[in-house]
């Protein structure tokens, strides 16, 4: 069986798709910093699929580490999700983002290269769209008009893997551009775990719903939408994962660069998002219509026609299962990972006081 290297793997997305990678059967490497998320993640991936992944703590961008993973361990194939992600932070700390971002990616490249190692399926976004006019947004959409060091970063990126297939078309390479992930592991034992207070509108919904924060900003109730709030395109992370899986496949079965697009297809708003949780999970999710947010578009969801035509991969969760995910995830681990406990390894203590004596 295959082993993969999953950069980013102890994240949000990265963690959800190693557990499919595990119980698919693949070999799983982990490379992450730690820098927005939990070791606690390891555990939990075992407990979850019954095997380890390998995990090595590391910036990516140290090259000395990252050429030794690739010296000392056959990597068929790499999945790049670690990265920086938050738009607004994009824009106070530029820097950092095309730093970590870009760097690590350049690294990434030049040490597969090194070793070869040419597949890769890289985490990108919706964002590169901008404020797209065609919707649903297909994949030929023009790129372009994106208005934050975040989004820049991605799609510099992909253009990077792409001059590199230009000038070698050994190198695989598939793009995902993933529209508004959601939810969590339906056991509840992994899960989106912001460090701050959070971005984005589902872990901002059930931290509102547990009463870690007073109430829920709505931003723009005018938008020439049914009923006024902003329109995006979630789709649960386990589907998010599955896609993940469907796009290695792909880079045996039609070697090459590609690049897709991976939502529903279908728009919900802010308010239904709202409703439905509400709805489904039985808890009040106090809310106020607020002003716009700068940079917001009113509408944007995906064409998913081309993943269920070349991939074989469509979404099947709705916005019911991600809610329902969301707050059983929200509701066994109140402070994320971090307010985990964990259990105190009694012989270890015994054995240092034996120590001392
Ligand atoms: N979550 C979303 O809404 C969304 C949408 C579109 C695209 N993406 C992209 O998908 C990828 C994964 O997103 P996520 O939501 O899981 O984010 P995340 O922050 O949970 O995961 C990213 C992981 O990368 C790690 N990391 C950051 N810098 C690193 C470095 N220099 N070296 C090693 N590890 C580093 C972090 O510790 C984290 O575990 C990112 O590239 C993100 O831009 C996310």
């Amino acid at each position: 069986m295959k082993t993969i290297l999953v950069t980013g793997g102890a994240g949000y997305i990265g963690s959800h798709t190693c557990v499919r990678l595990l119980e698919s059967g693949y070999d799983v490497i982990i490379m992450d910093s730690l820098a927005n998320s939990h070791s606690l993640v390891m555990d939990r991936l075992a407990a979850i699929t019954g095997r380890e992944p390998l995990f090595v703590e590391t910036d990516l961008r140290d090259t000395e580490i990252l050429n030794g993973v690739f010296a000392h361990i056959p990597i068929d194939a790499v999945i790049h999700f670690c990265g920086l992600k938050a738009v607004g932070e994009s824009v106070a700390r530029p820097l950092d983002y095309y730093e970590v971002n870009v760097g690590s990616t350049l690294a990434l490249c030049r040490a597969m290269q090194e070793h070869g190692v040419r597949d890769l399926v890289f985490s990108s976004s919706a964002t590169v769209y901008g404020a797209a006019e065609e919707m649903p947004i297909p994949e030929t959409a023009p790129l372009g008009e994106v208005t934050n060091p975040y989004g820049r970063t991605k799609l510099m990126i992909e253009q990077i893997f792409s001059d590199l297939h230009a000038s070698s078309p050994d190198w695989n390479l598939v793009m995902l551009r993933y529209f508004n992930p959601v939810g969590a592991h339906p056991c509840g034992l992994i899960g989106e775990d912001p460090l701050d207070t959070p971005n984005n509108l589902f872990p901002y919904i059930t931290q509102v719903a547990a009463g870690r924060l007073p109430e829920l900003s709505v931003y723009g109730g005018d938008y020439p939408t049914p009923d006024g709030t902003g329109v995006r395109d979630y789709i649960h992370v386990m589907d998010l994962a599955e896609g993940h899986l469907r796009a290695l496949e792909h880079l045996d079965a039609k070697p090459g660069f590609d690049v897709f697009n991976l939502g529903t297809g279908r728009g919900c708003s802010v308010l239904e998002a709202v409703r439905t949780f509400e709805a489904v999970n039985g808890v009040p999710v106090p809310h106020r219509i607020t002003a716009r947010r700068p940079g917001d578009v009113a509408v944007c969801y995906a064409d998913a026609g081309k993943a269920r035509q070349v991939l074989g991969w469509e979404a099947r969760l709705g916005i019911e299962d991600m809610v329902r995910d969301a707050w059983n995830w929200q509701c066994g681990n109140p402070n994320g990972y971090r307010g985990v406990m964990v259990p105190m390894d009694w012989r270890k203590v015994e054995m240092e006081v034996e120590q001392r004596r």
